[in-house]
């Protein structure tokens, strides 16, 4: 297993460019199993995760290839329906299978999914969709056996707002007989997005980005070639890392508009925020101050920065809350921001967080994708080495993140693991 060694305390300065969205990429590969064809996806990013989603459909019959961050899927012989534990149990957005399979030929067998560490991962919103239209679903093995002749429209109302389980039942939908109405649903960037690849496909739906979709089901649906969103996330990374190193950052590619949450607390903490088109520029000439968070669905702040945030804070010149409502327990990465010397105590799904005026390198691991992230940028500004060990979390969803960083001017490398 490799690890990305870093010697901190060098401002960041420069250009980056933003890759393609990891979780709007995700879904709209397992909607290539709508129907069957060649499909073209622009922008994709080079990912562990999408090499995996790609793997599964490869599984499943389908052709997949990425170069260039083009991507080309050919479904024509997608006629298997089962997507193995092996696979599954790496990567959670493995499930988005579950919707398409089950629409287009009337069974699936999907492993139910392992993916994060952090706390268990239900799945129960998505399964209760597809029952309440009119799927027969069994739980055997730690599998989930779908079976529907054909889904009908139904009225579907999420208790929480859920990401994964708007995007399968959308996709389940778009070849249901009648009408389904999702009541709020999630109106994330990456699922507007899935639902303008969908409807490039031929299907009807209404409300695209808000919190309530209809759709209008159809016969049959037809391929699509579309360029793939920013990936906000990524964005949101790059401009931590400016602000943790106390530099000048511009991003390229970016889409300013699903920042606004991040922007206005980076803002609020001191920093220097330009917007110019797809271009981001931030700048940070002294100690942050501290600035609460509460994370929370769309538009809100998104809890896959709550991690690199926490980082950012544990720099700050003062003390601050950081609350993780979407997932009450995604702190894995505390204990390690503790070992380079941040000063953290946890009260449920809440941390205070309490700035020093330094943080010491030191040997830290990864747990997941975005605590890995966290680490990382905390050791960008820590005195010293920083090991972050197991960062094959980090290439789920980072594309290249030592070679930008060093692009960018930081002491940052990536050795194999000798242990
Ligand atoms: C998506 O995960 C993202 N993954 C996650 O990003 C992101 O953290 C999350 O949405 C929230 O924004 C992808 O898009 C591939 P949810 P998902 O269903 O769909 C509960 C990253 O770092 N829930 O919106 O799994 C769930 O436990 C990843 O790129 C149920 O109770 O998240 C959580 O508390 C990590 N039952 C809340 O809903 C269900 O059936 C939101 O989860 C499903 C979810």
């Amino acid at each position: 297993m490799d690890k990305i060694v870093i010697n901190g305390g060098r401002r960041l300065h420069g250009r980056v460019e933003i890759s393609g969205a990891k979780n709007a990429v995700l879904p709209m590969m397992a909607a290539s199993l709508l129907a069957p064809g060649k499909y073209t996806i622009e922008n994709c990013p080079d990912l562990r995760d999408v090499k995996t989603m790609s793997h599964l459909l490869r599984i499943i019959g389908a052709k997949v290839e990425l170069s260039d961050h083009t991507l080309n899927i050919d479904t024509e012989s997608s006629n298997f329906f089962e997507a193995p534990y092996e696979l599954v149990k790496t990567m959670r957005a493995s499930i988005y299978v579950l919707g398409p399979l089950l629409a287009r030929h009337g069974q699936a067998r999907v492993s139910l999914p392992g993916g994060c560490a952090w706390g268990p991962r239900p799945v129960d919103l998505h399964l209760k969709g597809l029952a309440r239209m009119g799927a027969s679903i069994e739980l055997e093995g730690g599998y989930v056996i779908a079976r529907a002749r054909r889904l009908k429209g139904s009225r579907l109302n999420f208790d929480i707002s859920s990401v994964g389980a708007t995007a399968n039942l959308l996709m389940a939908a778009t070849l249901a007989e009648g009408t389904t109405v999702i009541e709020n649903a999630a109106q994330e960037p990456e699922i507007e997005a899935l639902s303008r690849f969908l409807i490039n496909m031929g299907a009807r739906i209404e409300g695209v980005g808000t919190r309530r979709l209809v759709v209008q089901g159809v016969d049959n649906l037809a391929p699509t070639t579309m360029e793939n969103i920013p990936d906000r996330i990524e964005a949101g990374t790059f401009l931590i890392a400016g602000a943790i190193t106390r530099g000048e950052v511009e991003l390229e590619g970016a889409e300013p508009d699903h920042l606004s949450a991040l922007l206005a607390k980076l803002e609020e903490a001191g920093a220097g925020v330009e917007i110019e088109g797809k271009k981001v520029g931030l700048k940070v000439e002294k100690r942050l101050q501290s600035v609460d968070i509460t994370t929370a669905i769309y538009p809100g702040f998104p809890t896959d920065l709550q991690a690199q945030w926490m980082a950012l804070m544990a720099l700050a010149d003062r003390s601050c809350l950081v609350t993780d409502t979407v997932f009450l327990d995604r702190f894995t990465h505390v204990a390690e921001l503790k070992r380079l010397g941040a000063d953290i105590r946890m009260d449920k799904n809440t941390a205070l967080v309490t700035g020093r005026e330094k943080l010491k390198g030191a040997p830290v691991m990864s747990t997941d994708l975005r605590a890995s992230a966290s680490l990382i940028l905390a050791g960008l500004a820590a005195e010293g080495r920083t090991d972050v060990s197991r960062v094959y979390h980090i290439d789920r969803g980072y594309e290249k993140i030592e070679e930008k960083l060093k692009a960018l001017g930081a002491d940052i490398r990536r050795e194999g693991e000798t242990s």
